[in-house]
């Protein structure tokens, strides 16, 4: 592995300055304004493949953004890992809160990143985390330290809920075949405490619109004996908590998997401050589920929260208006062994029982994705622990991710293949916010890893074939 480390070393700048260049493509799956730079991006993502010696690249076309596709393989009797990612990003706005525009990434130092962190949107989610894959690959074939397969998957619709993946990985069951995915898209605790995903949560989401009056009305006229849907909407939301800030969903927490004292603890050996964690985000308190400490809340348990709310007069000054309608985005983080398409039907009834009947109500349903665990006690997972001690110099603990990455149920499912989520970014890192960052020294880290990876990987299989 020297070898590999003094290829890493020599080739530090163009590392970073390739990946620069993939950030300065808008690569935004969620507007149509960005569908050619989404294709550019997949285009640069496959002449990356090529150039460091992937065969059979290909961009496939889907009913939406192309996926991108590769492989090296050295020979049948070997493992085979399927390296999955996203070269998609969220859309950058609120334009006006970044400090450097979101596709002219700049690399600066801060206090939790003192080597520099890469700004720009994507730069952690998850360009900057797929591309890591692609250069250790690179530094692989380089040294002739291919120990195994590799397929790549490189999707462009991640962030909108991967609509047209799970036909493509149907179609292409064969093509995909392979012992493990592995997948850089989560977090570690932090720097000095390195840590794999062993859960993500669900995801059921969900609008809801309010209509009362047939117009809208003069709110000095009418206010006062007609319903203001726009209060009724509120109150009904309000009533979606109780006084624990348990969700009141009626079934809600039916199939909730408890966890063991046991597995409790170890989650919260996590370093965690509250103090730093309020003081970051500009909080004077948390608000949660009583008798569950933040990780927990985050981790394993399910959580409801509205993404957004509109209905009235929300122009300059004062209008004097008793709405028509009132509009809100509701979204539910799922955990083990919650089912998004229950969640879906229980929120729906529960939902339209709380409408009074001065309202009408509907309730329609977008994307979601079923919640994962991963065992502990697996090849993939010792092989991805040992590959983080060694290159962390300490023991990974086993964390919850927070998010969602719906397409890993799917694998499980479709390629019969189990997940590893090596992921190497922060939580602090932005993602999904203005001012999106990327350590160097997790960039770095992670492309060092990844190799450690597939060695103890193709060990530990071959030892057993
Ligand atoms: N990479 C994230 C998911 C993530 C982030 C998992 C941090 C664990 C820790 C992914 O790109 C993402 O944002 N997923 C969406 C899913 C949705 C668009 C279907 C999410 O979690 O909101
Ligand atoms: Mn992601
Ligand atoms: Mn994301």
């Amino acid at each position: 592995m020297k070898e590999l480390k003094n290829y890493l070393d020599t080739n530090r700048q163009r590392f970073l300055d390739e990946l620069l260049d993939l950030l300065r493509i808008p690569s935004v799956s969620a507007d149509p304004k960005y569908k050619d730079d989404v294709r550019r991006m997949a285009e640069a993502t496959a002449e990356h493949l090529r150039s460091v010696g992937a065969d059979q690249v290909e961009v496939c076309t889907t009913d939406g953004h192309p996926i991108v596709y590769g492989e090296k393989m050295i020979d049948p009797k070997y493992p085979t890992v399927l390296v999955y990612g996203h070269y998609d990003v969220q859309p950058a706005d609120p334009l006006e809160l970044w400090e450097s525009p979101p596709f002219e990434p700049v690399v600066k130092k801060t206090k939790l990143h003192p080597q520099g962190a890469i700004y720009a949107r994507g730069a952690c989610d998850d360009k900057g985390q797929f591309f890591m894959h692609v250069k250790a690959f690179e530094a692989m074939v380089q040294c002739n330290a291919l120990p195994c397969n590799v397929k790549f998957m490189i999707e462009g619709e991640e962030e909108v809920g991967s609509k047209n993946l799970e036909k493509y990985c149907r179609d292409n069951k064969q093509k995909l075949a392979c012992d493990v995915v592995l997948i850089s898209d989560t977090s570690i605790v932090d720097n000095e405490t390195p840590s794999l995903t062993v859960g993500l949560r669900g995801l059921c989401y969900m609008e809801v619109e309010v209509t009362g009056p047939n117009k809208d009305l003069h709110s000095g006229v009418y206010g006062g004996t007609v319903a203001n849907p726009v209060n009724v909407l509120c109150q009904m939301i309000a009533s979606l908590h109780d006084k624990k800030r348990k969700v009141t969903v009626k079934g809600f927490y039916d199939t909730v998997q408890k966890l063991s004292a046991k597995e409790r603890k170890r989650l919260n050996e996590a370093p965690f401050d509250s103090k730093t964690y309020m003081k970051d985000l500009g909080v004077a308190d948390l608000m949660g589920e009583a008798g569950y400490t933040p990780i927990e809340r985050t981790g394993i348990r399910p959580t409801l929260d509205v993404n957004g709310i509109w209905g009235g007069y929300i122009g300059e000054g004062a209008k004097t208006v008793l709405p028509s309608k009132a509009f809100a985005k509701i979204s539910m983080r799922l955990v083990p062994d919650q089912d998004p398409k229950k969640i879906e039907k229980l929120f729906q009834k529960h939902f339209e029982g709380l409408a009074p009947k001065s309202v009408k109500v509907k309730v329609t349903a977008h994307h979601g994705g079923y919640p994962v665990v991963v065992p502990t006690n697996s090849d993939e997972y010792k092989a991805a622990d040992k590959a983080m001690e060694t290159a962390f110099g300490k023991k990974p603990l086993p964390q919850r991710g927070g998010g969602s990455i719906p397409i890993v149920a799917m694998f499980d499912q479709v390629l019969e293949a189990s997940s590893v989520l090596m992921g190497f970014g922060l939580d602090s890192d932005d993602i999904h916010s203005p001012n999106e960052h990327y350590g160097l020294f997790n960039y770095y880290k992670g492309i060092e890893t990844i190799p450690y990876f597939y060695k103890y990987y193709s060990e530990l299989k071959r030892n057993k074939k």
